[in-house]
């Protein structure tokens, strides 16, 4: 397909005001306030992206990858939300710390957002090509004209066919994945300097994800923009992340760069994850697949919260609870027995 390569060459975006990472979140804590208890949905999470980098954060339904993105996003539902503890640090400053006026500016402007439901997101009764020229006339005080213009410029970049012919339709007359493209393409309008995408592509058909997770890529590199990427499908990020972090109830469980995860996985959750990946050269092998589900965070397991389901767990492991180990530079296994499962 021909590569759409006019329009600007992205400036070098200096990092963090400290030379630190574009966004830096250090033992954020988020708790929802329920009927029948408090659940813990994050417990201590840290986790950073630089510019150009792209960060794949991975775990099981219920693990708490969105409402860290809500947090970090300043749009989680509070109450019954709280956020007990936590820094988020956009360029060194603390956006937890800011007023909602100054967050207001950072979000969409320097941090945007995709959502999986694209239909949702997108108004129905409005055109697309209104909807993204609006991004343009709100924020630029562009004409409606020249809004119009920037909106198939920004269809072209995100290769929906004839863009021209198709500014003024409407959401449903897309395909799923063309209407992906087209959050992708709402997400780049203002030029962000870090994209979230929660799940951008669980709701296509799998050779669609890969290429809508392949534009992601490529357009994160040409805009040298910092990206996470939300996923429960390891497969999926496999080819475009740098580094990985796995959540587990709440906490990072593993986090390493993308090729030492891959190639030995320092926490048996993770183990298990790679090992339910369907893989050409296991063909004929039966599945694995991690037994039990994920724990209730009204009731989480007393020690390591991975350990009722755990094929190593050991005494230790129901009373204390691991934390973070050094692996090796930009690893971590919170796993008492990280030694024994990296050597297996
Ligand atoms: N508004 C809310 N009120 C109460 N609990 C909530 C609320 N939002 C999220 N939670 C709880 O927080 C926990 C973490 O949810 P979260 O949406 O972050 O999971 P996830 O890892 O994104 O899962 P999925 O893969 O299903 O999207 C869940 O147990 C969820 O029920
Ligand atoms: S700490 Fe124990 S239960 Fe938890 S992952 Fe490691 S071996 Fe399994
Ligand atoms: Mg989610």
């Amino acid at each position: 397909m021909e590569k759409k390569s006019e329009g600007r060459v992205p400036a070098p975006r200096p990092e963090g005001e400290d030379g630190g990472p574009l966004l830096e979140v250090r033992d954020l804590h988020v708790e929802f306030h329920t009927r029948d208890g408090v659940a813990k949905a994050v417990n201590g999470v840290s986790y950073s992206v630089g510019a150009g980098e792209t960060l794949a954060v991975l775990g099981e339904s219920g693990s708490g990858k969105s409402v860290t993105a809500q947090a970090i996003m300043g749009i989680l539902d509070m109450p019954p939300g709280r956020i007990p503890r936590g820094e988020v640090l956009f360029r060194g400053r603390d956006m937890l710390k800011m007023s909602a006026e100054e967050r207001r500016r950072i979000r969409g402007r320097k941090i945007a957002m995709i959502f999986q439901d694209a239909l949702s997101s997108l108004n129905p009764v409005l055109s697309v090509g209104y909807q993204l020229g609006e991004m343009f006339r709100v924020h630029e005080g562009l004409s409606r004209k020249e809004a119009r213009a920037k909106a198939i410029e920004l269809m072209d970049r995100v290769r929906i066919p004839a863009a021209k012919e198709r500014v003024g339709d409407y959401p449903h007359q897309f395909s799923g994945g063309m209407r992906q493209r087209i959050m992708i393409a709402m997400a780049l309008a203002l030029e962000p300097d870090l994209i979230i995408a929660d799940e951008p592509t669980t709701a296509l058909d799998v050779t669609v994800q890969a290429q809508v997770m392949d534009l992601l890529a490529e357009l994160q590199r040409e805009f040298n923009m910092g990206l996470i990427l939300i996923t429960h499908d390891l497969g999926v990020v496999a080819d475009v992340a740098d580094k990985i972090a796995v959540m587990y109830a709440g906490r990072i469980v593993e986090t390493a760069p993308v090729r030492e995860l891959y190639g030995s996985p320092a926490h048996p959750y993770t183990r298990g994850l790679l090992d339910s990946i369907p893989r050409l050269d296991r063909k004929g092998q039966e599945l694995y697949a991690i037994k039990g589900l994920p724990p209730n965070l009204l009731k989480v397991p007393t020690g390591c919260p991975f350990n009722p389901r755990c094929p190593q767990a050991q005494d230790i492991c129901r009373t204390d609870i691991p934390v973070l180990h050094d692996v090796a530079p930009g690893r971590g296994s919170a796993c008492h027995f990280w030694k024994e499962t990296i050597g297996d």
